[in-house]
């Protein structure tokens, strides 16, 4: 059987690492790397390679960054011909970015099967370019893998068949447990408690009125805990398009976006951790570490019902008033949610590889 794994941005590499993993434990798999060169900075991409222990890409597309369009239709021009050369038995795609999406669609029109690890999260709104990307690519998946009930039964609810629906647990929760042991952070006078930030939603900091106000109560925050606040390339570029670089006082500590070691090690000691990613709220549930998540919703809603994360929506006084409360003591750890045990890339493999095998060709049909 034949595996090509498709990944390109940051927040794929923890989640395809499992699966890579698991289905190398088993004979008879070939597996293809294809990395789409979304994200390309060291920092973003080689890094976690090395840490995830992920083998070098066997393909990469080098796409970079442009408009969603450009990025998502070069992926599929480069991608067509390396699908239509080796043939896979099976396209895995992982989470929700550009990548994701334009790998899914080039598949499906090819008639090549595709997996969706992490299929259906929903934050029901479609200003976000992820749940664009999660919507196309569930309803082209021929095998969707869900993480918890709600998105099972978010699918159930789109129309697609029971049939194609596994739910397996959280499979970025298997690099957490694996590699939690040997986390660490050599960041030098590393305060006993402080805040984690991470930020780079385009809805919080392309906006320049509201990215000041960000950063004012990360200023506010940072007098009654120090702040840790690596920076996303996208929001690096932002604070200096609208001017902000000198408006952080001194107890808000910027770095470079950090390694999965190092960030995964700052995660698990912090006092709270203030993000708009999705990843880091599903990590911060697992750890159990209070998460203050600065958007109005989430496509991962089983954080806030049963794990450690709080919505507080872009409501500056509210997030300043929850880390009070948090340093007060007025906060409860939650609970980790069923199949978040370090064992669903295992799951997946096993699925897939139980599924019937391919009996058409891979061929172009052109218009
Ligand atoms: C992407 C994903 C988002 C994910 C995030 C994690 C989409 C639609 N979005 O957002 O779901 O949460 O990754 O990081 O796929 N850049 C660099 N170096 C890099 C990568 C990006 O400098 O290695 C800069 C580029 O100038 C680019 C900007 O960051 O313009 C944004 O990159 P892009 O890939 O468009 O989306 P992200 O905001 O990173």
């Amino acid at each position: 059987m034949h595996i090509l794994h498709v990944v390109g941005a940051r927040p794929n590499f923890m989640k395809a690492a499992p699966v890579l993993h698991a289905f190398a434990k088993e004979t008879n798999v070939l597996q293809t790397l294809v990395h789409t060169g979304q994200h390309y900075d060291v920092s973003m991409s080689d890094v976690f390679f090395r840490e995830l222990e992920i083998p070098e890409p066997d393909v990469n597309l080098r796409v970079g960054s442009s408009s969603h369009a450009q990025q998502t239709g070069e992926i599929m021009i480069r991608l067509e011909p390396v699908i239509l050369e080796r043939k896979p038995d099976w396209v895995l795609v992982y989470g929700d970015v550009n990548s994701t999406a334009a790998a899914a669609l080039v598949c499906a029109k090819l008639r090549v099967k595709v997996a969706h690890v992490e299929a259906g999260l929903r934050s029901f709104d479609r200003s976000m370019p992820e749940e664009i990307n999660r919507l196309v690519t569930d309803q082209l998946a021929d095998l969707l893998f869900t993480p918890s009930q709600d998105g099972t039964e978010n699918l159930a609810r789109e129309g697609i068949a029971s049939g194609k629906i596994r739910l397996v647990g959280n499979v970025m929760i298997d690099s957490l447990v694996r590699l939690l042991p040997k986390a660490h952070c050599a960041l030098p006078n590393l305060p006993e408690r402080y805040a984690l930030v991470t930020m780079h939603r385009p809805a919080n900091v392309d906006d320049p009125d509201f990215l000041g106000d960000l950063l004012d109560t990360l200023n506010r925050v940072g007098k009654v805990l120090p702040v840790i606040f690596p920076v996303h390339p996208r929001t690096r570029q932002r604070i200096g398009e609208h001017k902000l670089s000198d408006r952080f006082s001194e107890s808000v500590r910027l770095t470079e976006p950090l390694s999965y070691l190092e960030f995964l090690s700052l995660q698990s000691k912090a006092t709270v951790v203030i993000t708009d990613s999705g990843g880091i709220q599903e990590e911060t549930t697992f750890l159990r570490i209070p998460c203050l998540t600065v958007r109005e919703n989430t496509e991962r809603p089983i954080t806030a019902t049963l794990g450690s994360n709080v919505l507080i929506g872009r409501n500056m006084q509210r997030l300043s008033e929850e880390v009070e409360r948090i340093l007060a003591g007025g906060f409860s750890p939650g609970q980790i949610p069923p199949l978040w045990d370090g064992r669903t890339g295992e799951r997946i493999a096993r699925e897939i590889i139980s599924e019937p095998r391919r009996t058409e060709a891979v061929t172009m049909h052109h218009i």
